[in-house]
């Protein structure tokens, strides 16, 4: 069998998703009273979930279930010459075993083969019973002696290969009106998502039909691969997802281990289930890329952005690794600008897209820079943001934003942390314990996606269903689902059935780049506003009135003019007398607006100049994302967005071991994370304004944006603490301490 190179969605779908045309379907004005939207709204499946019922993947049991296993290679670089699963075959309880490569083997935890057995611990044996034969060859494991003249190759072309490019004006001119110019190189560490749930499929084939139960943020996207990689129609695959715990970009698209259950599943003629690890979580399947980002750029006196040069070399392993330009390109009006970004190639396992992808690397380096700029402008930073404030993307240069409420957040941040309350001179007070504010800046998309369909089913008994092949990562989906049809229909979220997670349901797009509500709630709305139209057509009838005097009330329509006669949503449902389905549609993206989401977050911080450690004190998260549909599951995404980012800024780096080409940090303890007691006060803000055009909802995508001005907001703090930029994440205290002993040498 060829390599099966899995192919994680690509997050270009973002854009193109903004197929921009056609016309904007009609919009909630901003006044309107909801009794549940834009209010807190507690989970509708909450108590299923925190008692344990919810079933995730792994969960679920099929009769004559096997156990699948995963052999990976044990060479960061190899050829496999044989393998003989002869010993493994004949073992007792081994039911089926498939190559899962020929060839080159590129990194150590590479999928060589997999064995499907009666229990967990004999799939394990028939692991150590498989014979490979392998030719060893050189490997390079760390993105700096990769770069190097005479590296191992590790793919069969150059291990540096240009990734992107942007040119816009000429820098040159830039350089020549600048009064300030100044170079940084900011450094950040892999990281890995380790979802709370780790990866896991179950497969098994029944009157020619293979059905997956997957924990995946993309069951499209899982049975489009599956039919390609196993040539079958499309139609004759089934993926189903039920609850999940997290994804964070891991399990966007089809994985290896999935599509071996399904071979293993038909060459057993049984089901077959495989769970990753919580060790293969950590080294092999994927990770946020590393990044080495060098920003030239100049101002003028005044605070004027004349130039910006941004060089990216990052580390994907066998992957490209993320472009980390976007907020450079966009963020700030800026007239000359030149991005050259490359990819450099390990033998480790390749990235995937980790919550915002390239933004939380490449606004890790912009923010950064804009602060020390500030400081050798002898400016605020926050004046300086504000200064070279753009209305139009890409700097100024493009379109115009549909709406942006970065300046809102700005001036809510700054008086939610005290901004007057930052050192004037970075690192200006003594003592031991130095405390430091910083801030910074964040762009997303997350308009949503054209074209995502979803259905109401009504019965004639008033009982309510929704059903859309979306998939909910943990983050409410269900829930904001039941809220959007509630409001439109007059009823209580507790009252709509929801069935969501099945490739046989109508289709929504992967659960990735924030792209979900402003996707999946608007199709709902439009369901809902169809279905209301028929029922106040009814119900007009029975009232004696126009349809449009009918309003809707808490299971009743009324007759507006006449408030005593009123009739119960049940007995309007009775008059459709067989079940209608009701199709709703997510509305096109009206084109010559650029859609994208805002926000700021301010830091304050403490570092112990003795210790080198940093204790974040409280962080303002202030955020634009249009309307918000659940302020509840929103503040809880913000609050968990900032609480990630501070693990990803103090402690969590992927370390390899160059010797051996192995990674090191394969358990929770290696790898650290950020436990309670790190994580401080985080108050989250909205700037709760509908956009006028994007969708019916008007609202936008908020799953990535609060993940994203973390680093540099902390980053930033340290410096007006200490007087020094830590310029790499994670700051751990050797790196604070290194930076200090720097400083004091004279
Ligand atoms: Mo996200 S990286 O789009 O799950």
């Amino acid at each position: 069998m060829k390599p099966f190179r899995p192919e994680p969605d690509s997050l270009t779908y973002l854009k193109e998703a903004g197929r921009q045309e056609g016309k904007a379907q009609e919009i909630i004005p901003q006044e309107t009273r909801f009794r549940y939207i834009g209010k807190k709204i507690r989970r509708v499946d909450g108590s299923l979930i925190v008692t344990g019922k919810a079933p995730y993947t792994q969960d679920f049991y099929f009769r004559d279930l096997l156990y699948g296993k995963i052999l990976r290679s044990p060479h960061a670089a190899a050829e496999v010459v044989n393998i003989d699963f002869s010993a493994a075959l004949s073992h007792p309880g081994v039911m089926a075993a498939i190559k899962l490569t020929e060839g080159r083997i590129r990194y150590i935890g590479e999928p060589v083969a997999a064995v499907a057995a009666v229990d967990e611990d004999t799939a394990e044996q028939a692991l150590k019973l498989i014979k490979v034969e392998y030719k060893v060859l050189p490997f390079v494991v760390s993105e700096d002696k990769a770069r190097q003249e005479g590296a191992p190759q590790v793919l069969d072309s150059p291990n540096v290969q240009k990734l992107f490019e942007y040119t816009r004006g000429n820098i040159k001119e830039g350089e020549a009106q600048a009064d300030i110019i100044i170079e940084r190189t900011y450094r950040t560490a892999i990281e890995v998502h380790h979802p709370a749930e780790t990866h896991a499929s179950i497969a098994y084939w029944k009157d020619g039909r293979l059905t997956v139960w997957d924990s995946t943020q993309a069951i499209f996207s899982v049975r489009d691969q599956l039919a390609r990689a196993l040539n079958l129609p499309a139609s004759r695959i089934r993926v189903i997802k039920k609850y999940m715990g997290g994804g964070f970009g891991s399990k966007l698209g089809l994985n290896d281990f999935t599509l071996a259950a399904a071979l293993l599943a038909r060459e057993a003629g049984r089901p077959v289930k495989i769970v990753m690890t919580r060790r293969e979580n950590a080294y092999c399947l994927g990770n946020r890329p590393s990044t080495l980002i060098t920003i030239r750029g100049g101002a003028k006196k005044d605070g004027t952005l004349t130039f910006l040069h941004m060089k990216n070399f990052t580390g994907g392993g066998v992957g490209r690794g993320d472009r980390c330009s976007e907020p450079l390109m966009d963020i700030y009006k800026c007239p000359n600008v030149l991005v050259e970004e490359y990819s450099v190639f390990t033998n480790t396992c390749a990235s995937r897209p980790t919550r915002a992808p390239g933004h939380v690397q490449g606004t890790f380096a912009l923010e950064s820079f804009m602060e020390e700029l500030a400081a050798e402008l002898k400016m605020d930073p926050l004046e300086l943001r504000r200064k070279n404030y753009s209305e139009k993307n890409l700097g100024d240069t493009g379109i115009p934003y549909s709406s942006k409420g970065l300046l809102e957040c700005y001036r809510l941040g700054a008086e939610a942390i005290g901004w007057s309350r930052r050192n004037q001179i970075p690192g200006e007070r003594k003592g031991k314990i130095k405390r430091g504010l910083g801030m910074a800046t964040q762009i997303w998309w997350g308009a949503g996606v054209p074209g995502t369909l979803a259905d109401l089913k009504i019965y004639p008994d008033g009982s309510v269903e929704a059903i859309c092949g979306t998939q909910d990562l943990g983050t409410g989906t269900r829930t904001y689902i039941a809220t959007i049809i509630a409001d439109t229909l007059g009823l209580e979220p507790q009252d709509i059935l929801i069935k969501i997670g099945d490739t046989d349901y109508p289709w929504a797009p992967s659960s990735g780049g924030s792209q979900t509500t402003p996707s999946v709630g608007p199709a709902f709305r439009d369901a809902a506003l169809k279905a209301a139209e028929r029922l106040k057509a009814i119900a007009a009838k029975k009232l004696d009135c126009s349809p449009e005097k009918v309003q809707i009330e808490l299971r009743r329509f009324v007759n507006m003019d006449n408030p005593e006669k009123a009739i119960s949503f049940n007995e309007v449902a009775r008059e459709l007398r067989r079940v209608t389905v009701f199709h709703g549609e997510r509305g096109d993206l009206p084109a010559g607006f650029a859609y994208n989401s805002f926000g700021a977050h301010f830091a304050e911080v403490e570092v112990d100049t003795e210790t080198g450690k940093i204790k974040v004190i409280k962080v303002v998260a202030a955020h634009e994302v249009g309307r918000v549909i659940n302020r509840l599951t929103a503040e809880s995404m913000v609050i968990g967005g900032v609480t990630q980012g501070i693990s990803a800024s103090l402690f969590e780096q992927r370390l390899m071991d160059d010797n051996e080409g192995r990674c090191v940090t394969t358990n929770l303890l290696d790898y650290k994370i950020v436990a309670f007691s790190d994580i401080p006060e985080i108050i989250p803000i909205f700037v709760d304004s509908p956009d006028p055009r994007i969708n019916n909802l008007g609202t936008k995508g908020l799953g990535e944006p609060p993940r994203i001005p973390v680093a540099a907001a902390i980053a930033n703090a340290v410096y007006n603490a200490l007087g020094i930029h830590p310029r790499q994440i994670p700051m751990t205290p050797d790196v604070i301490l290194t930076l200090l002993k720097k400083e004091a040498k004279p």
